[in-house]
C-alpha cells in the first residue's frame, strides 16, 4: 500500500532494553545435547539474554520506552496511545500495555496489546499510522517486548537455543518537513497455524496467588525447517510488494532490517532480493530471536552501527507465527 507523503508518520526516536543475564552457547551445552558449533553454523546465534525472575515484559518495555521518550524530548503525559506487540505478555489480561502505561506514568494514554507474533512490531507501526493519519492520535508509543525464556521448552534442543528476552520501543508522530513511512505490505496465512504455536494460559505475574507452576506453562512448538522456507518466501514477496508501492529498488536503500531469527534466513532473503551484505543489519548473534522485540531492537542498534542519517531509505521486514508477515519502506 503506497502512503501519502505529506507529513507522513515518522519514527521520532527509538529505545531498547535487554536483561543483564547472558546465556551463551557454551552455557546451553550444559542444559541440552548441543554444541556451540551446531548453534553458530545453523543459526548464527552466539548468545541471548534471559530475564531475571520477576522481570516482566512490561518492565523491559518500560525501560526501552523511557529511553525513546527521552530522545524524543517528550514526557509520558504527551502519549495518546500505547501499543505493545507481544506473544509473552505479563498476563492474559490486563494487557501488557496497561502495566507499561502505569509503570511509565502515561496518564493520558489509551493502551492495548496487539499480537502478530514476530511480525507484531511492524503490524503495530501500520496500526499506529492509521491513528496518526486520521488525527485520532498525535503521539504513539509502540513497544515490542518479550520474555520467551518463560515459554521455551528447555528440554527441546531444536527450539531452546533460538530464543531470548528483551524489548524495543519507538515514538511515532507526524511532524512537518520530516520524512517517514512510504509504503507497507501486510499478510497472513492461517492455514499454517500449527507450524509455529504456543497454547494459551500462562501468567507471569501472580497477584499474590500461588504462581503458575512451570510444569503448567504451555511451551512453544516450531516445525523449524518448514517455517524456514515459509519465512524466506513470504518475506521476499512482501518486501518486493512494499518496495514496488514506494517506487523504490534495492539500490535506493541504505539498509534492510529484517526479523532476526536465523542468519541463514537473513542471508537467503538477501540473496533472493539481491541485497548486498553490507546493507543487511544483523544482531541475531547477540540476542537470538526476541520475536516482536527483534525489529525495534535491530532498528535502534542499526541507527548507530550503520550510521543512519535523515533521508536514508530503509526496508523493514518481519515474519512470524500465524503465519504473518509485514514490510515497511520508510525514509528515516
Ligand atoms: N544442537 C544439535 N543438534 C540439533 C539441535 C541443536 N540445538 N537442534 C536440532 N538438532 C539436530 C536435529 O535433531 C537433526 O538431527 P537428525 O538429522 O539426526 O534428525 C539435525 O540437527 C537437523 O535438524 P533440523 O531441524 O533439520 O535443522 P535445520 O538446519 O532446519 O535448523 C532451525 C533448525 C535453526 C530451527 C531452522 O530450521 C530455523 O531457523 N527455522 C526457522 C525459525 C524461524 O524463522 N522462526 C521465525 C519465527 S519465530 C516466531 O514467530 C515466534
Amino acid at each position: 500500500m503506497p502512503l501519502p507523503t505529506l507529513s507522513p508518520t515518522c519514527i521520532v526516536s527509538t529505545g531498547m532494553f535487554v536483561p543483564e543475564r547472558i546465556l551463551t552457547n557454551a552455557d546451553l551445552q550444559q542444559i541440552v545435547d548441543t554444541t556451540d558449533e551446531w548453534i553458530l553454523t545453523r543459526t548464527g546465534i552466539r548468545e541471548r539474554r534471559i530475564a531475571a525472575p520477576g522481570e516482566l515484559p512490561s518492565d523491559m518495555g518500560a525501560k526501552a520506552a523511557q529511553q525513546a521518550l527521552a530522545e524524543a524530548g517528550i514526557v509520558p503525559e504527551d502519549i495518546d496511545l500505547i501499543l505493545v506487540a507481544t506473544i509473552t505478555g505479563d498476563c492474559a489480561f490486563p494487557s501488557t500495555a496497561c502495566f507499561l502505561q502505569h509503570k511509565i506514568g502515561a496518564t493520558r494514554a489509551a493502551a492495548l496489546d496487539l499480537q502478530a507474533a514476530c511480525s507484531g512490531f511492524l503490524y503495530g507501526m501500520v496500526v499506529a499510522d492509521q491513528f496518526l493519519r486520521s488525527g485520532a492520535a498525535r503521539t504513539i508509543l509502540l513497544v515490542g517486548a518479550e520474555r520467551l525464556s518463560s515459554v521455551v521448552d528447555w528440554t527441546d534442543r531444536a527450539t531452546c537455543v533460538l530464543f531470548g528476552d528483551g524489548a524495543g520501543a519507538a515514538v511515532l508522530q507526524r511532524r512537518d518537513n520530516r520524512p517517514g513511512l512510504l509504503s507497507f505490505d501486510l499478510g497472513s496465512n492461517g492455514s499454517h497455524h500449527a507450524m509455529l504455536h504456543l497454547q494459551h494460559a500462562y501468567s507471569q505475574i501472580s497477584f499474590g496467588h500461588s504462581p503458575v507452576p512451570d510444569s503448567c506453562i504451555p511451551k512453544m512448538f516450531m516445525a523449524g525447517r518448514e517455517v524456514f522456507k515459509q519465512a524466506v518466501n513470504a518475506m521476499a514477496k512482501s518486501a518486493q510488494n512494499a518496495l514496488a508501492d514506494a517506487g523504490l529498488g534495492i539500490a535506493d536503500l541504505k539498509a534492510v532490517i529484517s526479523h532476526q531469527a536465523n542468519i541463514r534466513i537473513i542471508e537467503a532473503l538477501a540473496e533472493k532480493l539481491k541485497v548486498p551484505a553490507d546493507k543487511c543489519f544483523v544482531n541475531v548473534h547477540r540476542y537470538g530471536n526476541i520475536s516482536a522485540a527483534c525489529i525495534p531492537v535491530a532498528l535502534h542498534e542499526a541507527r548507530a552501527e550503520m550510521n543512519l542519517q535523515r533521508g536514508d531509505k530503509l526496508l523493514l521486514v518481519g515474519f512470524g507465527g500465524g503465519l504473518t508477515w509485514a514490510s515497511i519502506v520508510l525514509e528515516w
